[in-house]
């Protein structure tokens, strides 16, 4: 692999920067060391915790393709799709702390070279809640974690003290920072929800309390497709569905959009960029947003004959990378990050045909 292609992010060297999203393809040890034997930089665990956790009685996960014949998206099988989105209903990983401990420990011993952050989620209801951020963090960083991830962004979640409900309430993000930060000596990414209109506020507080990076974006709070014929949900279990997350290209720009919002409030804090990559173009854009690695999720997961960990991914986008820097001269994605993060404005700040246009505002002598 290309010595061009090691990034440094928050403190840590990376072979390259892209890593595999917590999520299924990081659901166990067995899958994270064919992720590392394929070529990936790092991996963000399936996220950890020390509730109760029990998935729906029935599919976790659809996967949603769009044709040019008949555009519709929907996750049953017709001729000529593109893939378009995942949508999940998946709940945190049910493997419990004490067997995840010994993963952690012959992940990070087989591949002392790749970055092993440790996903980690706990409540926020009083004291016995920062507790369990603290055990859980301390127990990653002794099993190797090189960093941590805290998901303040699960949306599947009925406990208003968990995931992305908290993500909105800068004191609890502020309070859970403190736990962390005072057990461990790691760098913390914080994983927010894109589903929130204080974003940038919440970025702003988890940076104060010592946050190394924002993660974003988990899923996208969404609802699955109801089929005409059959009026069932495409997924349900006997009838009811709830909010489940949408994954895949479909976020993308939505993605792009809130990491260009924190990027631009935050020029120079740590960002890594999740939602819809597929490929090395779609990477080049949350690198010019300021996102400094990748992260990969639905992508990998829907690679066939991969075992859902994305072997052929990973070294089209190191391959695609690579060449994109030779081609430029660029010595890294140092050389191109944040290219197009001052070039978003305000809608009036782009050129009209007439001179008069002032953001809607009716001009008066004060505004001209
Ligand atoms: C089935 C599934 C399970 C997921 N589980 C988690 C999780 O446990 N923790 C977490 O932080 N994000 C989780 N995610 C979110 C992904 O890490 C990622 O943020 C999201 O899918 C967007 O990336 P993508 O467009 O590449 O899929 C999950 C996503 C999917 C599809």
């Amino acid at each position: 692999m290309s010595d061009k292609l090691i990034t440094q992010f928050t403190g840590l060297t990376f072979v390259n920067p892209f890593i595999l999203a917590s999520a299924p393809p990081t659901e166990s040890k067995r899958k994270i060391l064919k992720a590392f034997e394929a070529g990936w930089g790092g991996v963000v665990t399936k996220t950890i915790g020390l509730h109760p956790v029990e998935n729906v009685a029935g599919p976790k996960t659809i996967y949603q393709r769009a044709s040019e014949e008949k555009p519709y998206v929907s996750r049953y099988k017709r001729p000529d799709t593109v893939s378009h989105s995942s949508w999940n209903w998946e709940l945190i990983s049910d493997q419990p702390l004490e067997q995840w401990l010994p993963d952690l420990e012959e992940i990070k011993t087989t591949y002392p070279d790749r970055m092993l952050i440790g996903s980690i989620m706990a409540g926020a209801g009083g004291e016995a809640e920062m507790e369990n951020w603290r055990k859980l963090a301390r127990a990653c960083v002794n099993a190797g974690c090189d960093a941590l991830e805290l998901n303040m962004s699960c949306p599947h979640m009925d406990r208003k003290d968990m995931g992305a409900h908290i993500a909105n309430d800068e004191d609890i993000i502020r309070a859970v920072l403190k736990a962390v930060t005072s057990a461990v000596d790691v760098p913390i990414w914080v994983k927010l929800t894109p589903a929130t209109s204080t974003l940038v506020d919440a970025a702003g507080a988890a940076y104060e309390a010592g946050a190394a990076s924002i993660s974003l974006c988990n899923t996208f709070p969404s609802l699955p497709l109801m089929d005409p014929e059959t009026m069932k949900f495409e997924v349900e279990v006997d009838g009811l569905v709830t909010s489940g997350g949408l994954g895949g290209l479909a976020i993308l720009h939505q993605a792009l959009q809130r990491v260009n919002d924190i990027s631009r409030a935050y020029p120079d804090k740590a960002i890594s960029g999740i939602g819809g990559i597929k490929g090395f173009r779609e990477a080049f854009n949350f690198i010019v947003h300021g996102a400094g690695n990748l992260q990969v999720c639905t992508a990998a997961m829907e690679e066939k004959g991969s075992g859902g960990v994305g072997v052929q991914l990973i070294q089209e986008l190191t391959s695609d990378l690579s060449d994109y820097l030779d081609r430029k001269g660029f010595a890294s994605i140092e050389e191109f990050r944040g290219a197009a993060r001052d070039r978003v404005v305000e809608h009036s700040k782009v050129r009209r045909k007439s001179e008069s246009y002032n953001g809607g505002y009716v001009q008066t002598e004060e505004t001209v």
